[in-house]
This record gives C-alpha cells, sequence and structure tokens, in this order.
C-alpha cells in the first residue's frame, strides 16, 4: 500500500509519528493507498477548542509542513483582542499555539475562506478540515477532499499524503438527492442539512446565486447536516458528470427565529470583500446604533483599508482572524442576529446564545434601528 517514500516517512523522526495517524486513518477508512495532497488547511485553532492539553501535544511537534498549509480563525482578533474583551491569559495561549504553528510553517491566514488566497485547481486533492471550506472546494471549486480532523490535516500537511477513499474518488462524489431550492440559501442549507444528512445534494435554484451566496449555503450544510459536497446545476464543475438523481424534494430559504439582538454579527463563513462593499452600501451614510461586528480575514482587510475605514465610521467593528463562533468574546451577549446558517446552527450550542436570523439587509437594518 506505501511507496517506497511513505515507508521512509514512517521511520523519519519528524514525519514518523504524523505517517502513523494517516496510516491509521487509511485502515479506518478502508483506504488502499494514500495520494499526494497539494494543500492543507487547519482548523481548531482557537485556544477555547484546543486547550492546554492540545496545546501541549502541538508543541511537541517536530518538523515543517511538506505542502501550502493555511490556518483557521484563532479565538480573537490578533490585534484588537482587548477591544474584544479578551482577558491575558487567553491571549498568552492563544499567542502560544499561533507561534507552534508558525514554527510549523503554516501560513497564518487565519481565516476560514482559504480559497480567497489561494484558489486551488479542479481536480486538485487536498486535505482540508473547515467544513464550510470543504464544502465550497468541492462543490464549487471542484477540488477533492474529504471533512478532515484538525489533527488528520496537520499530519497531512507534515507528510503531504491523505488516505485515498471518500470524496477523493470520483464516483462517490456522485448526487443522491435533488433539491429545488428557492428564497434565501443559508437557510436553504440549514434545512437541507437537517433534513439530508450526509447526502450529496443536487441543487436547482430559480434564479441566478452569487458565489457568496454558494460560500453560505455550504457552511449551512455542513453545520447542520454534516455535508461535504453538493452540486448546482450549471456552477459545480462536474455537475454533467452523474445521472441526475430521482429523488426530489423542495426546500425554500424561510425561517422564523427573533430575539432582541444586542449584536448583529456578519462574516460566517469570513467576508469577501465584495460583501464588504455590499453592507456599506447598505448601510447608506446612516450611523450604527447596535454593536455591529464584521468579521474577515487579514488579506481581504487588507485588499479592503478604505471600505473598513469608512464602516468604522460608521460605527460597525470590522474583526480579522476570528469570528463570532470560534471567539468567546460574543458570549458577554444574550442574543445575536445572524445572516449565517452555520452561526444558526453553532452559537447556541458553542456560545449558549440565543439566535436571530435575517438576511444581510435585514441584519443591517437591525444594526442602525
Ligand atoms: Fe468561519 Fe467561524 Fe463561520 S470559522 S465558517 S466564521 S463559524
Amino acid at each position: 500500500m506505501l511507496t517506497e517514500e511513505e515507508e521512509r516517512m514512517l521511520e523519519d523522526e519528524e514525519k514518523g509519528e504524523c505517517m502513523k495517524i494517516i496510516i491509521a486513518l487509511a485502515k479506518v477508512f478502508d483506504a488502499e493507498r494514500l495520494v499526494k495532497i497539494s494543500s492543507a488547511h487547519i482548523s481548531g485553532v482557537s485556544y477555547d477548542n484546543i486547550g492546554d492539553e492540545g496545546l501541549e501535544w502541538l508543541r511537541n511537534l517536530k518538523g515543517k509542513v511538506a505542502v501550502r498549509t493555511t490556518l483557521n480563525p484563532a479565538g480573537m482578533d490578533l490585534e484588537r483582542w482587548k477591544e474584544m474583551g479578551i482577558g491575558e491569559e487567553f491571549y498568552r495561549k492563544q499567542m502560544e499555539i499561533i507561534e507552534v504553528f508558525k514554527r510549523l510553517g503554516v501560513e497564518l491566514t487565519l481565516t476560514c475562506t482559504p480559497y480567497y488566497i489561494q484558489k486551488p485547481k479542479f481536480g486538485e486533492h487536498l486535505a482540508w478540515a473547515e467544513s464550510s471550506a470543504v464544502v465550497y472546494a468541492n462543490s464549487v471549486i471542484g477540488a477533492r477532499t474529504n471533512r478532515e480532523s484538525g489533527i488528520s490535516a496537520l499530519a497531512s500537511a507534515i507528510t503531504g499524503r491523505t488516505p485515498y477513499y471518500g470524496l477523493h474518488i470520483k464516483e462517490n462524489r456522485a448526487p443522491t438527492v435533488l433539491v429545488k431550492a428557492r428564497g434565501d440559501l443559508s437557510i436553504v442549507g440549514y434545512k437541507a442539512g437537517l433534513e439530508l444528512p450526509g447526502e450529496i445534494p443536487y441543487f436547482i435554484f430559480d434564479r441566478r446565486v452569487s458565489f457568496d451566496e454558494l460560500k453560505l449555503l455550504s457552511a449551512s450544510l455542513a453545520a447542520s447536516g454534516n455535508i461535504a459536497m453538493f452540486h448546482a446545476e450549471g456552477i459545480t464543475p462536474e455537475w454533467r458528470d452523474f445521472e441526475r438523481p430521482r429523488e426530489s424534494v423542495e426546500i425554500d430559504g424561510e425561517i422564523e427565529k427573533h430575539c432582541e439582538a444586542q449584536l448583529v454579527a456578519i462574516g460566517c463563513p469570513h467576508c469577501s470583500k465584495e460583501e464588504l462593499k455590499e453592507i456599506l452600501k447598505l448601510i447608506a451614510d446612516r450611523k450604527v446604533k447596535r454593536e455591529l461586528w464584521i468579521f474577515t480575514s487579514r488579506k481581504v482587510a487588507e485588499e479592503s483599508r478604505e471600505i473598513i475605514r469608512k464602516l468604522e465610521e460608521l460605527g460597525a467593528k470590522v474583526f480579522k482572524d476570528t469570528c463570532m463562533v470560534v471567539s468567546p468574546a460574543t458570549e458577554k451577549f444574550e442574543c445575536v442576529m445572524v445572516n449565517s446558517g452555520k452561526a444558526l446552527e453553532y452559537l447556541p450550542k458553542k456560545r449558549r446564545l440565543e439566535v436571530s436570523f435575517g438576511d444581510l439587509k435585514a441584519c443591517i437594518e437591525t444594526a442602525v434601528s
């Protein structure tokens, strides 16, 4: 099953432990062989998630990543952590985690949208661990990745290999159920995940949809239904390669979820430059009257300085490197309004918050009212 190079890695002082993890996973999933990957993306970066035990394990890792490796958001904005209400102790531990990743050669991208930094190519094999990015990579880009854990993605980063099974194999990427969808795609994804967990939906939309909407759909499907891939007619690069599923359902993007929000949080997954522009347009020179937190990556922030300056002048706060779910900073609020199906699923579970849902326009109207 292993090539000579892979056998040697097993004996290697620096890569050996990671190779053992990859081989153990290959056995669990009955993978006949390993496959070379072109990039890895590591999740579970927040100290809140890793804790002291995880930090200890990370500290003992040796070597360097063998492929381009990006990093998910951490538990705080690395510069504006005090403003978020993060304490000194958390800050120190979080920075230690970041330092370990840096030593391993991981790029400190701190975002769940690594495809904005470097878009993988069609057909490339990846080992990505952020569930929303996994769906986007498989479904919108046509790259191939299973839904990795933080540890397996790191082991793949160091060895440059992942077990060849699941969505790496073409025939396992066939759609299983046809979904006629209309309305808000965050909610379509949220409902489809609940109704059709683990399936590969084949979507037909009632209108032209944007890549930002597909990003929100990807995140919702992954969060509520453990879904790792979908097909969208006319969009997914492989949509013509399989038969249309016979079983079909209709899903609308409507939901009633209301509470009196003290915080409006946008950017799950992290905002693109287009979304930042759209938010600025929707605010339309009005003053933001409630807390409005917008999350994006440092890369997009760098490219959107002027837009961010204007947003902040109007009273919004644009944080990078983190998000409303992975940071404990949102716990000081009781009700948070979001436009994301993933945040709708995770904020009550991970942060014990009530959540109000609205599309981007509704969220901005709440923030200025
Ligand atoms: Fe990204 Fe955080 Fe949402 S990591 S997908 S913004 S939960």
